[in-house]
């Protein structure tokens, strides 16, 4: 597992609530536990400049922005995450388990927002250095069970209609459908059940 798995770059992904954080963190400890030097990440977030990032884009009082606006401050925070903290991290043969990246880009500004997907990845060649993980964990779940779990303040994404997020989790789907290094776990059960098969994908893929 050390040997598979260093150097590695592995994305959890989802719609709001799906439980990627309870996941990530599960997903860290069982490597760190099995000796793998692992480095754990969120987009947007983990360098200054992202986290500014991070506030101006989920402020609730940011009501007027744009999606176009919202494309290019996703991807600049996750340029400099990149450059900073991600390249690094796997150059030092971290495996690297990442909260979120380019494919929420594409379910929610790209397919929820009507962005386009295409542009997005368009938009991401031209910023990005590397635009796509070795494995991709799509947790999927429904909106009812999604948002039971956000029982708290929501923030500016998080509050965007119900038909919105409807559309982003049919956008993570189709992506996911387009893609061999995608995989989609029902993340709608218990988060020990999701962990065991999250291992069980781990162990079963065959990096390139
Ligand atoms: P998080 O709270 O899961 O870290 O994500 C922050 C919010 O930003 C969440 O509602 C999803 C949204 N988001 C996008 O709309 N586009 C993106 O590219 C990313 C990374 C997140």
């Amino acid at each position: 597992m050390k040997e598979k798995l260093s150097g590695r770059f592995i994305v959890l992904d989802g719609p709001d609530g799906c439980g990627k954080s309870t996941q990530a963190e599960l997903l860290v400890n069982w490597l760190s536990e099995r000796g793998v030097t692992t480095s754990r990440f969120r987009d947007p977030g983990d360098t200054d400049i992202g986290e500014k990032i991070r506030e101006i884009l989920l402020n609730p009082e940011h009501l007027s922005m744009s999606t176009q606006t919202e494309v290019l401050l996703y991807m600049a925070a996750r340029a400099q995450l990149w450059i900073e903290k991600i390249a690094p991290a796997l150059q030092k043969g971290h495996c690297v388990v990442l909260d979120r990246w380019l494919s929420s880009t594409c379910a929610y500004q790209g397919w929820a927002g009507r962005f386009g997907m295409d542009k997005v990845i368009d938009i991401a060649t031209d910023c990005l250095e590397r635009i796509w993980p070795d494995v991709t964990i799509i947790l999927d779940v429904d909106l009812k069970t999604a948002q039971q779990r956000l029982n708290r303040q929501l923030d500016r994404m998080e509050s965007k209609s119900d038909g919105y997020h409807k559309k982003v989790r049919d956008g993570f789907l189709k992506l996911a459908g387009q893609r061999e290094d995608f995989y989609i776990v029902d993340a709608g059960r218990k988060p020990e059940t999701v962990h065991q098969d999250i291992l069980q994908l781990i162990s079963e893929v065959s990096f390139k």
